[in-house]
């Protein structure tokens, strides 16, 4: 077999073999096949796509280059859940805690940020003394003990997404389908959940920005889970704005902390408990959505899943003091206000700009080597269609280094739009993708 004709046959828009997906996955993997030939492929395939078979080995194929995690030392249908990607999405430290305190198994191997994404990682880091860094033994343990816990990545999980990942990155392959449904799923496989839940984002600040888009990666994902028999299920959620307030670190765990002692409702407490829900109903807990709807309710007014983070923070070394006290959590030296230079209504955010602007303040990486600081970030006092006074406070910008605070302030002033008519409002969940069914709620 030749790389070359594989190549070739990609190009020409035919589909290729499970051997060849092999051929390609293991000769990268172990170095007998160069980056200038894999990225040849990439742009192939970016360009004439693969379709579900080729997706489903392609992931297998991945999945296997590296270790499948065995977690059947922890009892029961253990649960797991992914997003694709989005600013100011703290769902997993939400999730996680509610489902666990509902006596689903919760078992979350995380990433850190992407580009302008945030990684729970990152966030997870913000808080004193957290290690993210188990065995699986370790973590085995933890969930067999309290229900829960989120884990980095092993080293060793998909080396050939990691490799691939860092040849899209900079081949601008990227937003392909089947590339980010393999990337993703490969991993979500090789982590060892039994049902897995996905998040799937759609809108201005997501990998896929278009509505249509986002429901045919879903479906894509779902199916290739389920037929490796991992119960999976997506909900296609919104990313035309931030979905919290917060986005950077320590911020987006004060504002998860906020949503599960009860302080803060609105976008990221609905999607937080509808993924829950999901979590519980696709894990078999409940036989209707409605009741595991009622079931993750129930854990956040009761306290219960606060409770439950407490107990991650401490099983996992950190101080779960910050639950009672987020003034504990890492702080800024300087907070500072960005004012509407007019009025009117909030009628569009480029959220990607915004997970930028943050970035640039140091909530995220720009190369590789960065450092992140937990402390720094973006507040939003103001959401796509509020209306300001000019003058008006519409973000709190949380600042320790200010190398680079111009160009944020500025990223940020280009990427919030002030109209006098005020928008239409868009929806916060856009639908469902479960084995059998597409369902589209708007
Ligand atoms: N997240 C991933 O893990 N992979 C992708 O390709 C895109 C988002
Ligand atoms: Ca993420």
């Amino acid at each position: 077999m030749r790389m070359y004709d594989i190549i070739a046959k990609k190009r020409d828009g035919r589909e290729l073999t499970k051997e060849e997906i092999d051929f390609f996955i293991k000769g990268y993997v172990s170095g007998s096949i160069p980056d200038y030939q894999v990225s040849a492929l990439l742009m192939a395939i970016y360009i004439k796509g693969l379709n579900k078979r080729e997706t489903a080995d392609l992931t297998i194929s991945m999945a296997n280059s590296g270790d499948m995690v065995d977690l059947s030392a922890i009892p029961g249908i253990k649960v797991d859940k992914h997003s694709t990607g989005g600013v100011g999405d703290t769902t997993t430290l939400i999730t996680a805690p509610l489902v666990a305190a509902c006596g689903v198994p919760v078992v979350k191997m995380s990433g850190r940020g992407l580009g302008h994404t945030g990684g729970t990682i990152d966030k997870l880091e913000a808080i004193p003394g957290f290690n993210v860094n188990l065995s699986i033994d370790h973590f085995t343990s933890i969930v067999n003990r309290i229900g829960l816990a989120v884990m980095s990545q092993t080293q060793n999980l998909v080396p050939a997404d990691k490799l691939l990942y860092a040849l899209r990155d900079v081949t601008a392959t990227v937003e392909s389908m089947p590339l980010i449904a393999s990337s993703i799923m490969s991993k979500k496989i090789a982590a060892g959940a039994d049902a897995i839940v996905l998040d799937v984002k759609a809108g201005s600040g997501a990998f896929m920005q278009n509505i249509d888009d986002a429901f045919m990666l879903a479906k894509e994902m779902v199916d290739i889970g389920n037929s490796v028999g991992r119960k999976t299920t997506a909900i296609v959620t919104d990313m035309n704005q931030p979905l919290g307030l917060a986005v950077g670190n320590a911020l987006e765990v004060r504002e998860a902390v906020d949503v599960l002692k009860g302080r803060v409702t609105g976008r990221l407490r609905d999607v937080s408990v509808l993924l829950a829900a999901y979590m519980l109903y696709t894990a078999g807990k409940c036989g209707t959505v409605d009741e595991a709807r009622r079931l993750a309710e129930n854990a956040l007014i009761s306290g219960q899943g606060a409770r439950k983070l407490k107990e991650m923070i401490r099983a996992q070394g950190g101080d779960e003091r910050i639950v009672e006290d987020t003034s504990l959590l890492p702080q800024p030296r300087k907070i500072i206000p960005f004012k509407a230079d007019r009025e009117g209504y909030i009628s569009t955010i480029k959220t990607q700009e915004i997970g930028i602007s943050a970035q640039l303040l140091g909530a995220g990486r720009t190369t590789k080597e960065d450092s992140i600081d937990p402390a720094v970030g973006i507040v939003m006092n103001k959401q796509l269609g509020d209306y300001v006074n000019k003058g008006d406070t519409i973000a709190e910008f949380y600042v320790n280094e200010e190398g680079r605070l111009a160009e944020a302030l500025d990223i940020f002033h280009g990427a919030v739009s002030i109209t006098s008519e005020k928008p239409e409002r868009k929806p916060l969940v856009y639908g469902v993708v479960t084995s059998d069914k597409i369902e589209r709620w708007q």
